[in-house]
């Protein structure tokens, strides 16, 4: 997929030409002669069996069903089978030059570009583009994802997306529909949950295993566990942001995040005490954080805690006088005693200061 590029200045004046000259020849074949209609192509190709053998001794089937293209989203907007085709004007075709069935979808996919300019840069820039251009062919090219005849409104119902990811990815797939925000989107098709997309983006997928992605990674839930409208409706709070930047996890990583945000950090994310595509209801008897499994949690990272470790933490609640009154009443003592002291030594050097200008004034009079 990757082409070598052009250093020399001859070279790519050459190419410019060469471009224009194809521009002008296909403005004067468009002006000239009208495109094949899609009926002279489904003529041959809406019969059943038709196929061809590949060099792989693959089978590669040429029937195209004309009712499905028509309602595909291309086929209602009357695009011409040519639009993408656009190596064929009739019969008889050029040489097949894929030598088998994959090689000949990653020869015909780059042909969305023409229309899908956006969404075609953004997949260069995105995981599977990588695993392309490290040798893996089965990574998602377009098609994979929306096929070709038989392109559909993407993303509804909205769960045909993660159906879309799991072709390739059924482990985590599993995983996810077991899982509180996969649960809830299986039973009720419910908007407010994160589907794949929604954390690893969808044409400009950025890789999840680097140590800046971790960094990020509170920020990718915070957008709907801060989002206050939106957990109200789920009894959940909004606390567990802002407790979570100001522990001493956090404090870290939101640190980390804004000064060096390539280097790796040891604190938790959120992650790392709830799963990933795992998480459960904090209240579930297999939840990471449910009593009985947290110090399993904490050993992680911290393996010589013992049974009252967990309580070091004061979770996500605020501390108060009924939860953590310890902590509360620690906290309240500072927040007392602190403004007092400063307050206090304010005053005083303020009380000094006038005292000695006062004097000064009084004997410069007496002078
Ligand atoms: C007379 C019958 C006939 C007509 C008309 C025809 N095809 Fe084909 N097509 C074939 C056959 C047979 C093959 C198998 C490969 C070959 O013989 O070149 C094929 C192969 C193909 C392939 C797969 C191979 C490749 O080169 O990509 C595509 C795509 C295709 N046709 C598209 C079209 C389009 C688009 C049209 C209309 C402009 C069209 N065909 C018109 C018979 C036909
Ligand atoms: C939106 C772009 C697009 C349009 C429009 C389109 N095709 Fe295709 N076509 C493709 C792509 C991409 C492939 C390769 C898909 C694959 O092999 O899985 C393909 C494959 C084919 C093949 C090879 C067999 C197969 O199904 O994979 C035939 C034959 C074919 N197209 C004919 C047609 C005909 C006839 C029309 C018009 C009725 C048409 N195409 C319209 C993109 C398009
Ligand atoms: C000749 C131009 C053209 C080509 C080539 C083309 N498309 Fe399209 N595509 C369109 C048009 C026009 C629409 C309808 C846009 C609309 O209604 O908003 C569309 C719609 C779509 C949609 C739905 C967009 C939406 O907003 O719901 C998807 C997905 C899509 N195309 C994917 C593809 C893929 C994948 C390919 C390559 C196999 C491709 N297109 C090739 C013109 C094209
Ligand atoms: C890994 C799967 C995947 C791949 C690969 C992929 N798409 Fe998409 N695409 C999606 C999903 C999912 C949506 C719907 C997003 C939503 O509704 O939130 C989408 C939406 C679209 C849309 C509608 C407008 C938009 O941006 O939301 C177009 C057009 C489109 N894709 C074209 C393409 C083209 C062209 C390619 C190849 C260059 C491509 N897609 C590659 C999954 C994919
Ligand atoms: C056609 C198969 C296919 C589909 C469909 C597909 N993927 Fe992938 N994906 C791959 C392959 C192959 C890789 C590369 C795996 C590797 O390098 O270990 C990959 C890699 C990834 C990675 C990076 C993994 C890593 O370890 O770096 C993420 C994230 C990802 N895909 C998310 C998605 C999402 C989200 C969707 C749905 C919108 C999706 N994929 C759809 C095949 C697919
Ligand atoms: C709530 C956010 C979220 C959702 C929803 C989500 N992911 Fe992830 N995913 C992550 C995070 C965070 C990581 C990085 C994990 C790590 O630190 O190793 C990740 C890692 C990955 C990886 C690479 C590591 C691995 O385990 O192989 C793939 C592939 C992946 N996700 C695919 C998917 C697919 C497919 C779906 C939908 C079924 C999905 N994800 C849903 C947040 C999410
Ligand atoms: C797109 C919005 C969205 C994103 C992104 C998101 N969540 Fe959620 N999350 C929800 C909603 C909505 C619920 C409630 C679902 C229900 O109860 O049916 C929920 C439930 C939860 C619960 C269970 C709370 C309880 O009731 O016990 C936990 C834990 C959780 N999410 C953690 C996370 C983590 C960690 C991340 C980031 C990796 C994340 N979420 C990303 C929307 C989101
Ligand atoms: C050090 C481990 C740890 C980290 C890091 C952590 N949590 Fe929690 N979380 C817990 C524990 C334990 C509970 C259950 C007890 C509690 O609510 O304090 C919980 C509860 C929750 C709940 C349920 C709250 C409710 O109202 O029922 C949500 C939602 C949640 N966490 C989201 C997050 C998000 C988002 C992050 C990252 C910003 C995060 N957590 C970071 C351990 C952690
Ligand atoms: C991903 C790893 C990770 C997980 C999981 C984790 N921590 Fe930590 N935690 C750390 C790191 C690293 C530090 C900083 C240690 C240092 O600087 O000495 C830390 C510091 C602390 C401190 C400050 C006191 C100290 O030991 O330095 C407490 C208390 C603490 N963690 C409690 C918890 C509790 C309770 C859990 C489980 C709910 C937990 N942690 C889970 C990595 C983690």
């Amino acid at each position: 997929m990757i082409r070598a590029p052009l250093r020399q200045p001859r070279a790519r004046w050459l190419v410019a030409a060469g471009v224009a000259l194809l521009v002008l020849l296909a403005w004067a074949a468009t002006a000239s002669a009208d495109q094949p209609d899609n009926q002279v192509c489904l003529n041959c190709h809406s019969n059943p069996g038709l196929s061809t053998t590949l060099a792989s001794g693959e089978v590669l089937p040429l029937t195209v069903d004309a009712q499905v293209y028509n309602s595909s989203m291309h086929g209602q907007k009357g695009q011409a089978c040519v639009a993408c085709h656009t190596n064929i004007s009739g019969y008889p075709h050029p040489k097949i030059t894929a030598g088998d069935r994959r090689s000949f979808q990653l020869e015909r996919y780059t042909q969305c570009q023409s229309c899908h300019q956006t969404e075609y840069k953004q997949t260069l820039d995105s995981n599977h583009a990588r695993a392309l251009a490290g040798g893996n062919r089965n990574a998602a090219i377009c098609i994979d994802c929306h096929g070709a005849h038989d392109v559909k409104k993407p993303g509804t119902p909205r769960q045909e997306i993660s159906l879309t990811c799991r072709k390739c990815h059924s482990t985590i797939y599993d995983q996810y529909t077991g899982s509180v925000h996969g649960a809830a989107l299986a039973q009720t098709s419910n908007p407010d949950v994160p589907v794949c997309t929604d954390c690893h983006g969808v044409h400009h997928q950025e890789d999840p295993t680097t140590a800046a992605f971790r960094l990020k990674s509170p920020s990718i839930c915070a957008n709907c566990h801060g989002n206050g409208n939106l957990m109200q409706k789920y009894g959940i709070s909004t606390n567990v942001m802002n407790t979570y930047v100001a522990d001493f996890h956090g404090t870290t990583v939101t640190l980390f995040e804004k000064q060096s945000p390539d280097q790796q950090t040891n604190k938790a994310v959120c992650t790392d005490c709830h799963g990933i595509h795992d998480i459960k209801q904090v209240t579930n008897k297999d939840a990471t954080v449910v009593k009985q499994n947290l110090l399993k949690t904490c050993q992680k990272c911290h393996p010589d805690a013992t049974v009252n470790f967990p309580d070091a933490w004061v979770g996500h609640w605020q501390p108060s006088a009924t939860s953590n009154p310890l902590v509360y009443y620690v906290n309240l003592f500072y927040k007392i005693l602190i403004p007092s002291v400063i307050g206090g030594m304010g005053l005083f050097v303020a009380v000094d200061a006038g005292r000695r200008i006062w004097d000064r004034l009084r004997r410069k009079k007496g002078a």
